[in-house]
């Protein structure tokens, strides 16, 4: 068995999650950023992990997630947010990536908070729109993901992979 574990990242947050998910596959595995990937078909697994960016994918992550979440490819995301796990949006932000991977056989999605970062977190703070300023005065990412959600995602890895063992032909 072959694992993919590719990712995304400007500030380290979802990055740290690619190491932990990498970390606990057992058998196989590259680990690299999908400006690196050039094609996910010889790997029986992907974990792909992007950042939410404008309550979604970005353009260049759709564009990847269409590329490679093709003819039904296994693939498991994992997605870094400031919004606080419990925020009633979160779900419609996820589906968005879901959409994107729509042509994967998708083995599941692990996502959970990662720290704003300070400028961005400034510009929202004075930015036109009300929902924006909003949201960086309630922000309390500081310090995401902490040890507690790399753990989270360590399990995520360890679940997805016994999966796969399981649905493997013997
Ligand atoms: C341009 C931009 C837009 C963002 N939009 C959102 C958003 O809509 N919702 C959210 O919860 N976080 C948003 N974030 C925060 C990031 O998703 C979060 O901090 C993430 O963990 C960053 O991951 P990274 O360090 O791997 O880049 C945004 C960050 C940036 C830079």
């Amino acid at each position: 068995m072959k694992a993919l574990v590719a990712y995304l990242s400007s500030t380290g947050n979802t990055k740290k999650i690619a190491e932990a998910i990498c970390d606990e596959i057992r058998c196989y595995k590259d680990i690299m950023k999908v400006d690196e990937v050039q094609d996910i078909g010889s790997y029986d697994i992907s974990f792909l992990g992007f950042p939410v960016h404008g309550e979604g994918p970005d353009k260049k992550t759709k564009e990847f997630l269409a590329k490679h979440c093709t003819g039904g490819r296994k693939v498991a995301l994992f997605i870094t947010h400031a919004a606080p796990e419990e925020e009633p949006e979160l779900p419609e932000t996820l589906a968005k990536f879901k959409q994107a991977a729509a042509g994967a056989d998708l083995q599941g999605v692990f996502d959970c908070q990662g720290e704003l970062a300070k400028g961005v977190k400034f510009i929202m703070k004075i930015a036109p729109n009300k929902k924006l300023r909003s949201q960086a005065k309630m922000d309390n990412s500081k310090g995401q993901p902490d040890s507690a959600r790399v753990e989270k995602a360590r399990a995520f890895a360890r679940e997805t992979m016994s999966r796969m063992d399981s649905s493997k032909p013997s």
